[in-house]
Parts: C-alpha cells; sequence; structure tokens
C-alpha cells in the first residue's frame, strides 16, 4: 500500500522512543515543598498528604538528606507557628520555624537552593492572606506585612522570595525593600497566576491555614479566566518579578502554555497539594499505577510549557528519572 507518512516508524521500540521525544524532564528543574513546624523534635505525618511530613527545623536532617542523594537541590518553605495574631507579626519573627530553618539548611547543606513562601495565611488568626479591614483583606497594609516578611527571609539566608499573597503591587513593593537592604541579588519568584482553587484543600490542612469566614475569590483568581492570568503575569513582569509561576497545574495547562508563550522569563508551575493528594488516594484504592500517573501529569506540565516544576512528588520522580521510566 502506497502510505508516504507512517508515524508507527518511530514508535518502533524503547530507544527510537526516545530518541525523538519532545520532552525531556531534568531533576534540575524540580523543587520540593517542605513543612516547617516551630518547636523541637517534631516529624509528624500530615493526614491529608499521604507521604508528606512536617518537620521542626532540628528534625530537617533525614528529609534533606534524602533529597540530596535522590539529586533534587531545591526546596520551597512553608511555616506553621505556633502563635497566631491579627496580622499575623510570626511571619517575620527572626525566630520563626522558617527563618530558623534557612538558617540551619544554609549552614549545614549550603548546597540546597532555599526558596521561601511569602505569605501571611499561615499567621494570621483570621487565616487570610493579609491584614483585614472589615471582612476585606488590605491590599496595601497587606503590601508591608509582606515586605517585612520576605526581608526576614533574605537575612536569614533565603535563595529566593516567592509571594503568593496575590496582592496588587507586591512585586515591586518587594523588590524595593529587598534592595534597599542590600539583597538586589536575591531573586523574586512570582506566584503571580494563582486561582482560587479547592486544589489547595489538603495543604490548608497541612499548615492550619484555612480562611475562618468567606474565601479568597477576593484576592486569587476567578478559574473562568485566562486572558486575565497574562495580564497579572505582565504586571508582575514589569514589577520585576524573576521567575514567574502558575498554580495549580494540571487543571491549569492552557494557562501555562499561553503564559510560556508570551513571556520570556522562566515559568514555573505548581502542581498542588490537591492534585497530590488524589494520585496518592486513587493510587491507594489501586484504581490508577502511581508511578504512571506521576510521570505522565509532570510531563504534561513540561510539555505545555513549563521550565520549572514545584512538586511533593520531586523526590519520586527524580528516581523514576533514574530507573529510566
Ligand atoms: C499560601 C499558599 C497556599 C499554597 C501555597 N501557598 C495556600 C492557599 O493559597 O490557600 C497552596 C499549596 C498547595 O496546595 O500545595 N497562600
Ligand atoms: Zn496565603
Amino acid at each position: 500500500m502506497e502510505l508516504l507518512n507512517r508515524p508507527r516508524r518511530l514508535r518502533a521500540n524503547p530507544v527510537i522512543r526516545s530518541l525523538v521525544r519532545e520532552t525531556r524532564v531534568s531533576k534540575d528543574a524540580l523543587v520540593y515543598p517542605l513543612f516547617v513546624r516551630e518547636g523541637t523534635d517534631i516529624v509528624e505525618e500530615i493526614p491529608s498528604m499521604d507521604g508528606q511530613y512536617r518537620y521542626s527545623p532540628d528534625r530537617l536532617d533525614g528529609i534533606l538528606t534524602q533529597l540530596i542523594g535522590a539529586g533534587v537541590h531545591s526546596v520551597l518553605l512553608f511555616g506553621i507557628p505556633e502563635h497566631k495574631d491579627e496580622i499575623g507579626s510570626g511571619a517575620w519573627d527572626p525566630q520563626g520555624a522558617v527563618q530558623q530553618a534557612i538558617r540551619y539548611i544554609k549552614k549545614k547543606y549550603p548546597g540546597i537552593y532555599v526558596i521561601t513562601d511569602v505569605c501571611m495565611c499561615e499567621y494570621t488568626s483570621h487565616g487570610h492572606c493579609g491584614a483585614l479591614h472589615g471582612q476585606v483583606v488590605d491590599n496595601d497594609e497587606t503590601l508591608e506585612l509582606l515586605c517585612k516578611t520576605a526581608l526576614s527571609h533574605a537575612q536569614a539566608g533565603a535563595d529566593m522570595v516567592a509571594p503568593s499573597d496575590m496582592m496588587d503591587g507586591r512585586i515591586l513593593a518587594m523588590r524595593n525593600t529587598l534592595d534597599e537592604n542590600g539583597f538586589s541579588e536575591a531573586p523574586i519568584m512570582s506566584y503571580a497566576v494563582k486561582y482560587a482553587s479547592a486544589f489547595y484543600g489538603p495543604f490548608r490542612d497541612a499548615a492550619g491555614s484555612a480562611p475562618s469566614f468567606g474565601d479568597r475569590k477576593g484576592y486569587q483568581m476567578d478559574y473562568h479566566n485566562r486572558r486575565e492570568g497574562i495580564r497579572e503575569a505582565a504586571l508582575d513582569v514589569e514589577q520585576g518579578a524573576d521567575i514567574i509561576m502558575v498554580k495549580p497545574a494540571l487543571s491549569y495547562l492552557d494557562v501555562v502554555h499561553e503564559v510560556s508563550g508570551t513571556f520570556d522569563l522562566p515559568l514555573a508551575c505548581y502542581s498542588v497539594s490537591g492534585e497530590y493528594s488524589m494520585i496518592k488516594a486513587a493510587a491507594k484504592a489501586g484504581l490508577v499505577d502511581e508511578a504512571s500517573i506521576v510521570c505522565e501529569t509532570a510531563v504534561s506540565m513540561f510539555r505545555a510549557g513549563a521550565d520549572i516544576l514545584i512538586t511533593y512528588f520531586a523526590m519520586d520522580l527524580a528516581r523514576y528519572i533514574d530507573e529510566g521510566r
């Protein structure tokens, strides 16, 4: 039969298949999110996130050694304080869990690149991502709190800060604060395109950061909107973001694709807690094969255009890469 194009020719065996692969996943592109809890001698499993733990700063050695052994060298730190208040003042406490963890990691594991999540919701008594004015998060007042927090992370030795609050103007404000205090070399990774998402459910359980009333729709984005995501990213690029992020990942690959084609900055996507826990639950129920699903979803994020993937499966992915999956 006369048939010029036979795509199956390039699918004949594993060698030719990998030779013509368009997307290759590297360990270098992985970031592992890590929950640090105030206190000492704590390693506790997170009920909503099978296989993920909260660590006190002094108990980070195990996970860090494992990460280094697996070939994952970047972490994204989240803090869980002992006490919360109206404005979240624990966020910029030099003795806070995140600040302690940064100093601990940079001293004992200088090869680990430490990125810190900057937000108020883990530290406020009401669980919102900033200071309240009535029932509403006050944008400009919150900027000051975020800047203090980012500065305290930089002063503790963080390599990069990553604001996840979705206040307007935070990148410019933070850039100015860092520059004025001698941290002009510290990059900012902006959670630029962050949707109000039910996929954050397990995280809010893990961090005890669910809002005590209402929701985050007054600051995080409406998931019906794609063009607005481009606008959000453009604003953060103008304000000096070094890396932009789309979050969540799996349900937002159209946005990842469009942002990656529009801006020439490195693009991160964050495969969030709900994506993680759904895969864990489905695999545990025997419905899907965990390793295959983790690889397929991770590749889909890079294929869509992500340069960096933040994922709770970072260590598993590193192993799968070693195994040549
Ligand atoms: C803090 C923050 C959240 C996540 C990252 N930073 C929670 C939220 O916005 O409610 C979610 C991460 C995840 O679900 O894995 N604002
Ligand atoms: Zn928040």
